[in-house]
Formats: structure tokens, sequence, C-alpha cells
């Protein structure tokens, strides 16, 4: 039988995981500073808006604002789509200070009880009767408690999943982790999908690797992708291969050391 699938329209991801994420996946999205997993979270919900969809973006890490800035700088104006009541930003970074969050819809004041986020959430995909649903990111809401990981993806998995949602969540990891968030995070999620940025003869490579998507089969490859005035484009029909042994010489390393 044929699944049913989440088509992201993100330029050449489709291709990878064989049309789409499978519908209520919930999907890692990890990378260190800068790959571009807010771009690729942000391009994945507005897909989703003009194609008529309705979408969630959970603010953890950036102000609301700057969020509505950063998708207009790729072209993608959301505020057409929260007029309509087809998008929705939920505001867990101010914790409600300040004239522009006064503004804000749905706030969540403090993000040390997930349950309340979990609430607002709830609550705002039921308006919206929204199907795609990004948290940016799900490393803040338990940075500080690493043995709460788990428990927290859990239960965001419980409510998206059972909602009938499609969801990314953003993990940051560290420079130099090769991991995604966690052995508890990573078995708990349905997909992973790591992007990651190398340096080689002093050029930074963007590249992208679906790790796991369970429920479809995917490209095992390491394929490059760029990010340009219209977000994220990634080559499907390229690969490429990170000599992470050449990439980090003796020197560098001990520049970096000193
Ligand atoms: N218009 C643009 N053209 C080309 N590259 C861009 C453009 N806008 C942003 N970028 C690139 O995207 C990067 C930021 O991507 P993004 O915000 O998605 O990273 P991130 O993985 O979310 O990082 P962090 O973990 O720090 O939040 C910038 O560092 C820059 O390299
Ligand atoms: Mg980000």
């Amino acid at each position: 039988m044929e699944i049913e699938r989440v088509y992201t329209g993100i330029p050449g991801f489709d291709e990878l995981v064989n049309g789409g994420i499978p519908k209520r996946n919930i999907v890692l999205i990890a990378g260190g500073p800068g790959t571009g997993k807010s771009i690729f979270a942000m391009q994945y919900v507005y897909n989703g808006l003009i194609r008529g969809e309705s979408g969630i973006y959970v603010a953890l890490e950036e102000h609301p604002v700057q969020v509505r800035i950063n998708m207009s700088q790729l072209g993608w104006d959301p505020k057409k789509f929260e007029e309509q009541g087809k998008f929705a930003i939920i505001d867990a970074f101010t914790g409600g200070i300040g004239e522009a969050a006064k503004r804000e819809k749905y706030v969540v004041k403090s993000v040390d009880d997930v349950q309340t986020l979990i609430d607002v959430l709830r609550m705002a995909i039921k308006d919206l009767n929204a199907n795609r649903v990004v948290v940016d990111s799900v490393t803040t809401l338990y940075i500080t408690k690493p043995v709460i990981a788990r428990t927290v993806v859990l239960q965001l998995k419980k409510l998206l999943s059972g909602v009938g949602c499609t969801s990314l969540l953003v993990s940051q990891v560290s420079i130099t982790e090769r991991g995604f968030g966690g052995p508890g995070v990573e078995h708990a999620v349905d997909g992973i999908i790591r992007l990651d940025l190398d340096e080689l003869d002093g050029k930074l490579y963007r590249s992208i690797i679906v790790w796991k998507m369970r429920g479809t089969a995917h490209s095992l490859y390491r394929h490059p992708f760029e990010i340009t005035s219209k977000g994220i484009q990634i080559y499907p029909k390229q690969t490429l291969k990170v000599y992470r042994q050449q990439a980090y010489t003796s020197e560098i390393r001990g520049e970096v050391n000193e």
C-alpha cells in the first residue's frame, strides 16, 4: 500500500526520501551552527502554506519578529498567511516581555515546564488545523537538563503524531560533534536529517545526509546543497565525499588548540 507523504517542496530534498516525508513522522534536523537548520525548517513550513496547508513555527531561539524578518529575507512572506489563520508562530522566546511580545497570539512564558508548551501547541494546531509543525530548537528545551531530553521529545511526538502533524525538530549539535543530539532523542524520533559544513582547503562546503527515515527508503549518500536568497537547493544527483582527516590537518588543529 502506498503510504501518505508530505511533500517538503525543498528543491532536491523529496528525491532523497522517495517523494516526501512519511506522514506523522517526527524528524530531527540536526547540525552545527549556521548549517541551515532554521532555513530548512522555515522553507518546509512555507512550502506547505503555498500548497494550501497550515503550519506552525515554535520559536525558542529567536524573537518571533526576527523569524518573520528572516522569512521575508528569503522571499517567504508569512504575514498574509498569519492573517488568514494558516500560519502561526508560537513565541517561546520572549517570555511575554516587551512591546512586540504583547502582540503575539501564542506565547509560552516559561519553557521550564514543557507541559505549558505542549498545551499552547495543541491549541494552535487545533485553531489552524495545522499539519506541518516546526520546533526551533528542541535542544533549547533540555540543554540544561539532558536527562529529560527523551521525555520531552516523546511528549512532543505523542501530541504531534497523534493529531496527524508531520514535524521537524531542530537539534543543535556542536561543530565537532558528529552525532545528532544524544541517544535518547536519536532513537525516539522517526527520522534524522543531518546538515553539515566542512572546511576543505580553506573553503566551507555544505552537505546533507538522511541518516534515518522510518517508513520509506531513502538516499544513503551525502549530497551537496546551497543556500541562496531563495533558500535551500539540494543537488540529489551529486554526492560529496568528506575526508575529515584531510580537512582537519594537524597544522589547523595545532592552531585551534593554542
Ligand atoms: N540570502 C542568503 N544567501 C546565502 N546564504 C545565506 C543567506 N541567508 C542566510 N544564508 C546562510 O545561512 C546561514 C544561516 O542558516 P540558518 O539560520 O538556517 O542556520 P542554523 O543551522 O539554524 O544555525 P543556528 O544553529 O546557529 O541557529 C548563514 O550563516 C548563511 O551562511
Ligand atoms: Mg537556527
